[in-house]
């Protein structure tokens, strides 16, 4: 059976960009493979949280993950923090990451334009961390959206590396994976690019938002006066709002407004009111189960507990096998 690892910075509330760049496919992957999913709470450290933040965006990300369907029965569910190894393993995979090829990293080159007052080495070393969680289950394949395809090509890498150096076949070469074949992007309603949270306001569609507050955010989405020739192609931000319908409603209903924007029929006013009501159908169950398993302490407690186990006897296995081809034997 395949591995799959991936796991999600807890920075905030999971929006529809995280869902469908990343967590659906962990839905279909618990199914299939041997899956181990968790919450990178030592990522997030770059940004400097305070610990009581930290700690309710790890409570937030994991009732997030168990009300969108991941189940502990089906996969290993975990929070990053509780996997020693994990820093034990990128300790020495540090040894192997050279300034330059860090330097060059897209994310990070971003970091030193967006945060200049805390370009800490962890920011530098941040793809190290992240192969470090990935090969330490050896996994085949990584479920992430598309901005994470770089990280992965950095994983191969360090991977590569490490097995040529020491002569052995000890780490997998872990591909990003996407359930349809294309790393998905899930456009933001501000048309910037890609959803996120820190898109800016009114950006990024929240599972754990208001219905009022998602309502208003869709309603209030950038639009234009309107196609003006029959057929023309959508401007992006028209586009944009599309895909996130495509996402949500039936093919009947984005073929609807597609025919009315080619016969330049379309009313913005109703085609956003119909992609707030299918986007808070998709979203609202999923956010009052949130609530609920938010406070369930005990349960919280019980499926970290258990999951912290399966992934440290798994890393444990690997860093074992590593310990060994690095050289650190015993004399004892
Ligand atoms: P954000 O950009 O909001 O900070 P993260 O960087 O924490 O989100 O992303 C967590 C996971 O969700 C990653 O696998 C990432 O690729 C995926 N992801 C985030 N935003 C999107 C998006 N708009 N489209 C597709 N995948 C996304
Ligand atoms: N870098 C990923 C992000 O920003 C989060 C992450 C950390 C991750 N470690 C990982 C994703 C391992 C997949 C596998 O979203």
């Amino acid at each position: 059976m395949k591995t799959v690892v991936s796991g999600i910075r807890p920075t905030g509330k999971l929006h529809l960009g995280n869902y469908f760049g990343a967590v659906k496919s962990f839905l279909q992957m618990q199914e299939t493979h041997n899956a181990f999913f968790f919450i990178a709470d030592i990522h997030s450290l770059t940004t400097h949280p305070t610990p009581a933040d930290l700690h309710s965006n790890v409570h937030q990300v994991l009732a997030e993950y168990l009300a969108m369907g991941l189940d502990p029965e089906k996969c290993t569910l975990f929070v990053q923090s509780d996997v020693p190894q994990i820093s034990e393993l990128y300790t020495y995979m540090n040894m192997n990451a050279y300034l330059g090829e860090l330097e060059r990293s897209a994310s990070f080159k971003e970091k030193v334009k967006t945060q200049r007052n805390n370009v800490n080495a962890g920011l530098l070393t941040y793809p190290v961390l992240m192969a470090v969680d990935i090969l330490i289950h050896k996994a085949d394949v990584v479920p992430v959206g598309k901005d994470q395809e770089q990280h992965l090509e950095m994983t191969r890498d360090f991977a590569k590396r490490f097995n040529h150096m020491y002569g052995v076949q000890c780490f997998n070469e872990p591909e990003a994976y996407s359930r349809t074949g294309k790393l998905v992007k899930v456009p933001g309603l501000t048309n910037n690019g890609k959803m996120s949270k820190s898109g800016g306001e009114g950006d990024a569609i929240f599972f754990d938002d208001e219905e009022k507050v998602t309502h208003k955010k869709i309603m209030r989405a950038v639009t234009d006066s309107g196609p003006e020739t029959m057929n023309q192609e959508k401007p992006e931000a028209i586009q944009n709002l599309f895909d996130i319908m495509s996402l949500v409603s039936s093919t009947d209903t984005v073929d609807h407004f597609d025919a009315l924007y080619n016969k330049c029929e379309i009313r913005y006013g109703d085609f956003k009111k119909q992609l707030s009501e299918d986007v808070l159908k998709f979203i609202s169950p999923i956010r009052e189960r949130i609530q609920d398993i938010k406070e369930d302490k005990s349960y919280l407690q019980q499926v970290t507990q258990a999951g912290a186990e399966k992934a440290k006897s798994s890393a444990e296995a690997t860093l074992k096998e590593v310990r060994e081809i690095i050289g650190f034997r015993r004399f004892y």
